[in-house]
């Protein structure tokens, strides 16, 4: 039996590897517009919002920039996003992720997912595993992006389980400080020297094992 009554999974960078398009397309953008963007920088974006990913970029600019321009380049790596993963498919799942969702339905566990991913149902899509979740949040219906718990607390209480009773899974600093501001246990997926407020840190799916949390 395991302690937890439901799993709640982060996708990007934790069932599929579209951190590294986020990577890409937002390091396009910062180059365009001459801001220096290096991997530690990249690591302080995963699991924010777009917006809010775009502001932390462009911080690091003297420009100015209108609100309208700022939607523009918002647009502008979303297109480029959206070019990247138009080719993804069953292929793309990270190793481990097939076999973490079936062992957690196989142990009767609720299954979440919370991502602030606009894109998160199209990625599901094209994996093939949107019917794999019992609750998939709607990004599009938060107030606040991670590191703010409520998006984890969404699907908490829709998938009808106290916090206390729930995993998060998360590869993002953001992500893991929202799990842990749920009053979650946080399993990091990467390394524990990144994720120090993560509970139990593995490198990827390929090592979950619900009976050694
Ligand atoms: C996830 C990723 C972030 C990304 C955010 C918004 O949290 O970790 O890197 O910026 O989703 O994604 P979107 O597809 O809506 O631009
Ligand atoms: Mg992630």
């Amino acid at each position: 039996m395991s302690r937890f009554k439901a799993v709640i999974f982060d996708l990007d960078g934790v069932i599929t590897d579209t951190a590294h398009y986020h990577h890409l397309a937002w390091k396009r953008l910062a180059e365009a517009e001459g801001v220096h963007f290096d991997d530690a920088f990249n690591e302080r974006l995963k699991g924010i919002d777009r917006m809010g990913s775009l502001d932390l970029i462009l911080a690091g600019s003297p420009k100015h920039y209108s609100s309208g321009q700022k939607q523009a380049l918002a647009d502008l790596k979303n297109r480029h996003y959206c070019e990247l993963i138009a080719t993804m498919s069953e292929a793309d799942l990270l190793p481990g992720a097939r076999d973490a969702l079936q062992a957690v339905r196989a142990a009767g566990l609720k299954i979440g997912l919370a991502s602030v991913s606009k894109n998160a149902f199209t990625v599901l899509d094209r994996l093939g595993i949107r019917d794999c979740f019992d609750y998939v949040v709607d990004a599009a219906t938060l107030a606040n992006s991670k590191p703010d718990p409520e998006i984890f607390l969404t699907a908490a209480h829709v998938l009808g389980v106290a916090p206390a009773d729930c995993l998060g899974v998360e590869d993002a600093l953001a992500g893991v400080a929202s799990i842990k501001s749920a009053g979650m246990f946080a399993l990091g997926i990467g390394k524990a020297e990144v994720l120090t407020q993560a509970d139990i840190v593995i490198p990827g799916l390929d090592h979950f094992s619900l009976e050694k949390i």
